[in-house]
């Protein structure tokens, strides 16, 4: 049977093979998985760390009206309000401290471990983004991880003369990571850090202004881990992320 995966060449020197092949031998690996693993772990902060959504020129008229609908009651996401109650009380999301352990996290992701460990806390000392963690009230241990940060949706940039009408951005907040530790998954505690962000960007929107939450999906099983709690596919953005209307959130109980 052929593999029919995609192929990737990348042509490296003599002296980079070797420390490829050094580091992928202390991996317990070959050069060529060491470097997909790499790759993939890169790309994937990289795109979690995004925060513009870009429309097309030609459908951000299009996009326009779509922001501008009518709120709708979302049936999932009214449910993933009214399932906030049923959890067996979980302990409330706070934000991270420098004394949590971070080190200790492992969600099965390597982007998204790479990330709490190297990342959230120099990002919230920053202010860059914003991470609450829920622990294990017994033992302090950190089950799960969501960043927030401020983002926007904008139109791409026409070729010259570029208008003097250009329209506004689209204020947004991005939910750029969201991780379970593994000895916790499937026990309702994505859904209540999701529900958390939910919240908190409703808070937002009536503090500050913001008309939508989305994120980027790294991969189909995540799409519907979101889809399942109400998000959509936002319309007209050619990387597919998914949002959620304020104005819907409201309009479904938030
Ligand atoms: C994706 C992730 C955050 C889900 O967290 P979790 O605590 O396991 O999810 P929950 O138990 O809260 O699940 C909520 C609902 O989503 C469903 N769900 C959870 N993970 C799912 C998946 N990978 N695919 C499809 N559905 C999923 C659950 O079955 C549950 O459905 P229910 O309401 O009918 O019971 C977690 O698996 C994880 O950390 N994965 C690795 C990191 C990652 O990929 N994060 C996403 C970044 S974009």
């Amino acid at each position: 049977m052929t593999d029919a995966s995609p192929m990737l060449n990348v042509r490296v020197s003599s002296s980079e093979l070797d420390i490829l092949a050094f580091a992928a031998g202390q991996a317990g690996t070959s050069p060529d998985d060491y470097v997909r693993r790499k790759a993939i772990e890169a790309a994937e902060i990289d795109v979690l760390e995004y925060r513009l959504v870009t429309i097309p020129a030609a459908d951000w008229e299009n996009f326009a009206a779509w922001v501008n609908s009518p709120v709708k009651y979302v049936p999932a996401l009214a449910q993933t309000y009214d399932r906030r109650s049923r959890t067996a009380e979980p302990p409330s999301p706070r934000p991270l401290a420098a004394a949590d352990d971070r080190y200790a996290f492992d969600c099965g992701r390597d982007s998204l471990n790479q990330w709490f460990w190297r990342h959230a806390w120099e990002n919230q000392e920053a202010r860059v983004s914003g991470t609450h963690v829920i622990c294990d009230t017994a033992t302090g241990e950190v089950i799960g991880y969501v960043a927030l940060a401020a983002s926007q949706i904008e139109r791409a940039r026409l070729p010259e003369p570029e208008p003097s009408d250009r329209p506004d951005p689209v204020p947004a907040l991005v939910l750029g990571q969201l991780a379970v530790d593994r000895r916790y998954q499937r026990k309702g505690y994505g859904r209540s850090l999701a529900l958390f962000a939910m919240m908190a960007a409703v808070r937002f929107a009536e503090d500050i202004g913001c008309f939508c939450m989305f994120t980027h999906p790294l991969d189909d099983g995540v799409r519907v881990f979101f889809s399942h709690l109400g998000f959509e596919t936002l319309p007209y953005d050619p990387r597919r992320c998914m949002a959620v209307r304020i104005g819907d959130l409201r309009q479904s109980g938030f």
